[in-house]
């Protein structure tokens, strides 16, 4: 029988073993993404797609597919798909929220923690056999306890990291296009600012938005240029949401004491300045990278593809 489902890329055991009972599955590229031409060319007679969030289904992506009937990403970000052009074609799309949110709060405080402590540098110093004894100076870092946070979009993500920071004694300020009720913020203990003054009063800066034409360089040279001297930016969220050369320069002018990324403007490829400056931490866009969590995903994934293949409403259209 031929395939009716293209999965761009293999997913964990489970989740394949769950599609292939329940449909005819091929697979796209082993071990690495589709270019965008074998996806063009592999779709076109296909009903569903599990994409990831590398892959772009653009128009031509969905123009190119007569059959198709549902696009399921495996990811809560879906910046890599045009949900207009799709909805306008009757074909629907779904992401994978609430299965990362633990996981992709505790990195972010992962990645908090590194920067303020710099764990990567004085790692690499120990291992490097340079650690001659204690001393009352050595790889002085900053505490997070006291310092003001500053969550730009307090979705999921944003409340659980706002959740954890709190309890290391961190104060939390928010900004979020849509403002919490008065007793939510009571709750959450989070304070609303406009962005500017978030950027003005925050110590460290963490994005939790989505990407969108209007977050693409929310942190722009200019925002960059509002934060206090010394601050952090931590980035698990989208590359494209900073502009990545304008926070390298911040960092080599000392202007920002830090910064923390998981994601990439242009991913894989990063903004060369950045590997040459001991003041960032870099990490692979593992923010949701448990095998828990990246199993859940592709199995919300794959169950919503199947029910969208049914004919069903999946649990997680957008
Ligand atoms: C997502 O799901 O959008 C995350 O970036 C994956 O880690």
């Amino acid at each position: 029988m031929n395939p009716d489902v293209l999965v761009t890329r293999e997913l964990l055991p489970e989740a394949m073993a769950y599609l292939r009972e329940r449909a005819v599955v091929e697979v796209g590229a082993a071990g690495r993404d589709l270019t965008h031409k074998e996806l063009l060319s592999l779709i076109a007679d296909k009903k569903g797609l599990l994409s990831m969030l590398t892959d772009v289904v653009d128009r031509d992506v969905i123009d190119g597919a007569p059959r198709l009937r549902i696009i399921a990403n495996c990811a809560v970000g879906f910046n890599n798909i045009d949900v207009e052009h799709a909805r306008r074609k009757g074909i629907l799309v779904t992401n994978t929220p609430g299965v990362l949110t633990e996981t992709t709060a505790e990195l972010t405080m992962a990645l908090i923690l590194a920067v303020l402590r710099r764990l990567p540098q004085a790692e690499r110093f120990t291992r490097e056999k340079k650690f001659k004894g204690w001393a009352l100076d050595l790889w002085l870092g900053r505490d997070l306890a006291g310092a003001q946070l500053g969550i730009i979009g307090f979705g999921r993500v944003g409340r659980a990291v706002a959740q954890r920071a709190a309890a290391f004694g961190a104060e939390i300020l928010y900004h979020d296009p849509v403002r919490l009720a008065p007793d939510v913020e009571k709750s959450c203990r989070a304070v609303f600012l406009p962005l500017d003054d978030l950027l003005r009063r925050a110590d460290i800066v963490t994005i939790h938005a989505g990407l969108t034409p209007h977050t693409r360089h929310l942190i722009s040279k200019e925002r960059l240029a509002l934060m206090k001297k010394g601050a952090v930016l931590i980035n698990t969220a989208r590359g494209p949401i900073v502009d990545e050369k304008a926070l390298a320069e911040a960092l080599a002018q000392g202007r920002l004491w830090g910064a923390g990324m998981d994601v990439y403007e242009r991913e894989p490829e990063i903004e060369d300045a950045l590997f040459g400056l001991d003041n960032v931490v870099l990490l692979p866009h593992i923010g949701s990278a448990t095998y828990a969590t990246r199993l859940k995903m592709a199995m919300t994934a794959a169950r919503n593809l199947i029910q969208g293949l049914r004919g069903e409403r999946p649990d997680n259209t957008l």
